[in-house]
């Protein structure tokens, strides 16, 4: 077994979501931007990056959001809260990021204005419905790297997705293209993790 893929395992198996945190501990900036850098690392549909974050360590802003999520206790004595929000017209963004590749030195001047021009035809132009799956599925990926960068960290945390979005919006003021998915508490554990089990691999696999 590699080292690499033993550091990766076991971090795998010992994320679980706590929901006691240690209500004073506060995370340092460095540690809140650095998990946020790594977990953007994550792959997305045509490296559009359609994830947005809300960093909230306010304590009168995390009283309000529990307040529209079911009163959950860790929204408030996690040490921040990160709100996951997918941006579905992350096209916008095309040029800026096709042309720092350019820049980055990873594609020559051709083959950046062919994906530039693919890029604009296709995403303006698909259905809400399809941008708004993209930007989901993406910042599905996100959340599950940040989730493990904080574990490797030393933090836990506890997505929840149990919360009023339309109430969310209204607090943030969200434009109509920006779609609130998930909030992801992070903080030390005051206390384990309940446990989970998960279906065996035969009852979810086909293996033809
Ligand atoms: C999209 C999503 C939404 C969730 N919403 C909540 C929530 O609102 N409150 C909560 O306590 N846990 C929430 N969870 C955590 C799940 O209950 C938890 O991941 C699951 O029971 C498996 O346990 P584990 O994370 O400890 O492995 C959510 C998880 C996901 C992925």
């Amino acid at each position: 077994m590699s080292q690499n893929y033993a550091a990766l395992s076991q971090v795998i198996h010992e994320r679980k979501s706590v929901r006691k945190f240690d209500p004073n501990y506060i995370m340092s900036a460095e540690d809140i931007t650095s998990i946020l850098e790594e977990a953007t690392l994550a792959p997305s549909s045509s490296n559009l990056q359609p994830w947005r974050f809300i960093v909230i360590q306010d304590q009168d802003t995390k009283k309000k959001i529990k307040e529209f999520s079911y009163n959950q206790e860790q929204m408030e004595t996690a040490s921040v809260i990160i709100a996951v929000i997918g941006d579905t017209e992350m096209y916008h963004n095309i040029d800026e990021i096709y042309l720092s590749n350019l820049a980055a030195g990873n594609i020559d001047q051709e083959h950046v204005e062919i994906q530039i021009q693919n890029a604009k035809a296709a995403y303006p132009n698909a259905p809400f419905e399809a941008r708004r799956n993209i930007a989901t599925f993406d910042a599905g990926l996100v959340s599950m790297q940040l989730m493990l960068i904080a574990k490797a960290k030393g933090y836990d945390t506890v997505t929840m997705g149990g919360f009023d979005k339309q109430q969310f919006v209204d607090t943030f003021e969200l434009e109509s293209r920006y779609e609130p998915l998930v909030l992801i508490a992070i903080g030390k554990a005051a206390a384990p993790a309940y446990g989970s089990t998960r279906l065996p691999i035969d009852t979810i696999t086909k293996f033809i």
